[in-house]
This record gives structure tokens, sequence and C-alpha cells, in this order.
């Protein structure tokens, strides 16, 4: 998912300094946002089969066979593992604004996906002092999740090359519905239906009380992950990477 963003925004940002100077000087019609709204609906056509030759696995859906999990707080534990995992829905996404502002070198945008689910099996044992193995099924969906911020970057001359580094990545994200269904927590129906109320309660929390944390962390972490992506590459490189692996991007 992370170097899923990183990609993006890249690509993004190459695309539109690949066409910065037509876009002011020559008069292309076409702008720059509109051009990174198409990339993005190119991109998700091929988050179906994925690129290969980044190894990025298809994504839509996204499908991982196994994963182990082990998390320790204080007296809690809890460790299993999910099988067959299915992520639906990362392709499925309405862009509702995207806007450039060439002169600000600023990318303001906002993103809705409908659902975003998954289903998978666990087993888990969990304990804090006392011990509970479970296992089942399990669906968990984020509905009417909104992801909107802005991207800063800058762009300049060094020597003769052009550089480019993200300035800040300040995105808000917040959950309309949260749909969790997990067997078996409890063999009893309706305690089962609590702590499934419980856990979309928490979920919901957790995402919309802490907006200002979660933009905070998004910052903080992508955003030296990409300048550390984009290292000493120029931009010409870096539209030579997107151009000549990315296939039929564009
Ligand atoms: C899961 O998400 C996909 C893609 O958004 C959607 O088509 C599907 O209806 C969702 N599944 C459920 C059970 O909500
Ligand atoms: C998400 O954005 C859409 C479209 O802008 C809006 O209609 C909806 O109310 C928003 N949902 C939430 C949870 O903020
Ligand atoms: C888990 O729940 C499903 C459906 O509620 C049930 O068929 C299955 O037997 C349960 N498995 C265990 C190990 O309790
Ligand atoms: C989710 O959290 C928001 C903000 O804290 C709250 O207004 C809303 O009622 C919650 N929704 C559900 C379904 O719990």
């Amino acid at each position: 998912m992370k170097s899923l963003s990183l990609v993006v925004i890249l690509l993004a940002l190459g695309i539109v300094q690949a066409n910065k100077v037509p876009e002011i000087y020559a008069g292309q019609s076409r702008s720059a946002s509109s051009i990174i709204v198409d990339a993005l609906e190119a991109i998700k056509v091929q988050m179906v089969e994925g690129w290969p030759q980044y190894g990025i696995p298809p994504l839509a859906p996204l499908e991982i066979h196994h994963k182990d999990f082990n998390y320790e707080t204080g007296e809690m534990h809890a460790n299993g593992a999910l099988d067959d995992v299915i992520v639906s829905g990362l392709n499925e996404f309405e862009i509702v604004k995207m806007s450039v502002n060439l002169p600000l070198s600023r990318i303001t945008m906002e993103f809705n996906f409908a659902s975003l689910n998954l289903t998978t099996k666990y087993k888990a044992d969990v304990g804090a002092g006392w011990q509970m193995a479970r296992d089942g099924g399990a669906f968990l969906a984020l509905e009417d999740l909104n992801i909107s911020g802005q991207i800063r970057y800058s762009t300049g001359l060094v020597g003769s090359n052009n550089y480019l580094r993200i300035k800040g990545i300040q995105l808000q994200i917040v959950v309309g519905n949260v749909v969790s269904n997990i067997e078996n927590l409890s063999k009893y129906r309706i305690v089962n239906r609590k702590l499934n109320e419980i856990i979309e309660e928490f979920i919901n929390l957790t995402i919309n009380d802490n907006v200002d944390f979660v933009t905070e962390w998004i910052d903080s972490t992508v955003t030296p992950a990409c300048n550390n992506l984009i290292g000493d590459r120029t931009l010409k490189d870096i539209i030579d990477l997107i151009g000549g692996g990315g296939g039929n991007l564009i």
C-alpha cells in the first residue's frame, strides 16, 4: 500500500513536470490536472495486473496467501495467522477533486472509496492473563472512505538538472461506516454481534477521532520516503523510469 502510494505520487509529479513547460508556455489545452486524472484512471485499470516489473503484484483484488501476526501490548497478546486474505476495492475509487496549481507547486485532491473491504480466514490466540483460541471467517469493510488533502512539492534547477522534492503531504482520512463481521469470537450469536459492534466502533473512532494524528503520521513517514525514493535522480531519470517501465500507463 505504501509503495503503491509512492508510485502514484511520483507518477503524478513526473507527469506534471513533464508537462509544465508546454503547459504554461505553449498553452497546451489539456491541463495538468486532467493529465493526472487520466493517469490515475489508467492506474486503476493496471492495478488488476499490477506492475510485475517493479515487483508490485495485482492490487485489484490484492490477494495474500498467508500472513502471521503477533501483537504484544503490555498484558495483552494476540498472535495467529490470516489465510486467503482478499482486499477488494483498491481500484474502486472516484476522483472527486484533482486540482494542480503549478505556480504554487501544489496538488489538491479528494478521493472517495465506496467500499474498501477484506475477507480472510483467521486463527488467533488471544489473552491477557487468560487464554482464548479462535478461528473462522472474517469480513471487514471501510465504507464511504474519503481521502482528501494536498501535496506540496518544489522543483528547480541544480546545475543543468531539474530536481524534485516533496515538501509536505497533508491527507485527511474520514470513514462513513465500518462493517465488521468476524465469526466465532463467541459461540453465542448475540455476543458475537456485540463484539463486532465494539470492533466497528473502535475502528471508526481510531480513524475519525485521530484525523490530525493520521495526517501527521502520513506526512512524517511518506514525505521522507518519497524523497528517499527520488534520491539523486533528476526529473529526467524519473520520467524515463515511468515511461520506460510503465508500459500502457499513459
Ligand atoms: C467489497 O468492495 C468491492 C469494491 O468496492 C465491492 O464491489 C463489494 O460490493 C464489497 N463487498 C461487500 C460485501 O460489501
Ligand atoms: C465523502 O465525500 C462525499 C463526496 O464528496 C460526501 O458526499 C460524503 O458525505 C463524504 N463522506 C464522509 C464520511 O465524510
Ligand atoms: C465458526 O463459525 C461458523 C459459522 O458461524 C461455523 O460454521 C463454524 O463451525 C465455527 N467454527 C468453529 C471452530 O467454531
Ligand atoms: C463514527 O465516528 C464519528 C466521529 O467520531 C461519529 O460521529 C459517528 O457517529 C461514528 N459512526 C458510527 C457508525 O459509529
